[in-house]
């Protein structure tokens, strides 16, 4: 057997987030110093691309993002009026879109170096980013995320997608942004339910990394839950630095191996959002997934009763869902279909089922079976807990 030739080489990668306001406000310097940071004496192309649901709400945005591509026309140069397109999770869900996206890139001409300004909702960027990543194997993305759930995580992460054949996220790939810029101004015009649901992903990283952080949610449920501006801006501070600093130091930015432990509770949210047809919102998913691995940790003596009470509690203080009818749904064969969630989720991994459990507050481990019947029965303690 002859030795391989191997090939090794690896890339430092490193892009700002900027906590901003009033970001497109000519005296606001930092999107153009974002755009501007590898280059700053070039003139830079940008296509705007506005979640629909943002540009209802925000009618004098495009105007703004003109006059601020005026001020700074020696930096900036628009490829294009802004372009507003589908937000939601519908957008993920029709190739259409990326397709139009791609062509739209396309007859604009842009180029590798050229800019795709994202704005918009987690949705949004994920299928705007897939787009961009895959125009020229790559255009530079700049993302201005506008949801708690946008800017607390997926916005300030690596990864994009849309969704296929049923499967969340079953085509994306793995592309960080040139720059982030969170404007807690746009939270403003974002509904109760979708600010609720974003803040199920900052209980999340709090109750598997951080025990201090889960503690000021716990204090602070009463004020979240009636969406006070400042501290939602705190909760959304938190979570995007715990966010980030999970990505940069776990060694394993890109997801090669099978931990995922940004993915508690998803294995079965995911496929609540699937049998649901999206009715519930990813973050309400994400809060009923989370439900169900915390009893499942009790009922497994991973974790004590004491930390399933304070999970559930939080939950259900920040008014978050922890019930769907459609956990009770059953295959023909009798199964709950929830459970149909485990082997999508081990086929996305690839591999090896490596499910994210909690030890305690701010602390989890990972376990690499689970046993079906206990989670049933940790489905039917949850709809008594939900229901009492
Ligand atoms: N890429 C990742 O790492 C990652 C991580 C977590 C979640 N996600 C994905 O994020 C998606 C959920 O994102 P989301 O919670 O932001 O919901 P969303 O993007 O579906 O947005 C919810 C609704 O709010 C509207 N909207 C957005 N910003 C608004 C604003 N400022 N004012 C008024 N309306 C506004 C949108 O048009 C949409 O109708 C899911 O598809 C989920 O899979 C991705
Ligand atoms: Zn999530």
């Amino acid at each position: 057997m002859s030795d391989p030739y191997v090939q090794r080489f690896s890339i430092a990668h490193e892009y700002p987030v900027y906590f901003t306001r009033d970001v497109f406000d000519p005296a606001n310097r930092d999107f153009v110093a974002a755009v501007c940071r590898v280059e700053p004496a070039r003139r830079h192309r940008l296509l705007f691309l506005i979640d629909r649901g943002v540009a209802d709400a925000w009618p004098t945005l495009c105007p703004q993002i003109s006059r601020y591509a005026e001020q700074y026309s020696d930096r900036i140069d628009l490829a294009a009026a802004p372009v507003v397109i589908e937000g939601g999770e519908a957008s993920k869900n029709d190739p259409v879109l990326v397709d139009d996206l791609h062509a739209r890139m396309h007859s604009l001409a842009l180029d590798r170096q050229s800019f795709a300004v994202l704005i918009g909702g987690g949705a949004m960027l994920d299928m705007a980013g897939y787009a961009a990543a895959t125009t020229h194997r790559g255009v530079r993305a700049v993302r201005v995320p506008t949801t708690v759930l946008a800017q607390a995580d997926s916005g300030v992460g690596v990864k994009n997608g849309v969704n296929a054949f049923g499967k969340k996220n079953f085509i994306g790939t793995f592309a960080p942004p040139f720059a982030v810029l969170i404007d807690g101004r746009f939270l403003q015009t974002l509904g109760r339910r979708d600010t609720l649901a974003g803040m199920a992903e900052a209980v999340k990283v709090a109750v598997i990394r951080d025990r201090a952080f889960f503690g000021w949610i716990q204090d602070h449920a009463p004020a979240l839950a009636r969406c006070e501006p400042d501290r939602v801006d705190q909760l959304v501070r938190r979570c995007a630095e715990l966010h980030l600093d999970h990505i940069a130091t776990s060694g394993d930015p890109f997801e090669l191996g099978s931990a995922r432990p940004l993915d508690f509770g998803h294995w079965a949210a995911h496929k609540l959002e699937a049998l649901t047809s999206h009715r519930l919102r990813h973050g309400e998913a994400v809060s009923i997934g989370m439900a169900i691995d915390t009893i499942y940790s009790a009922e497994s003596g991973l974790c004590n009763r004491q930390t399933e009470a304070a999970m559930l509690e939080t939950l259900r203080a920040l008014g978050l869902p922890l019930w769907d009818d459609a956990l009770a749904l059953r295959a023909p064969s009798g199964k709950l279909r929830v459970l149909e969630g485990l082997a999508e989720f081990r086929e996305h991994l690839g591999g090896e089922l490596c499910v994210t459990m909690l030890s305690t507050i701010g602390q989890r481990l990972e376990v690499s079976s689970l046993d079906e019947a206990r989670i049933a029965a940790a489905i039917g303690r949850l709809r008594e807990a939900a229901c009492a």
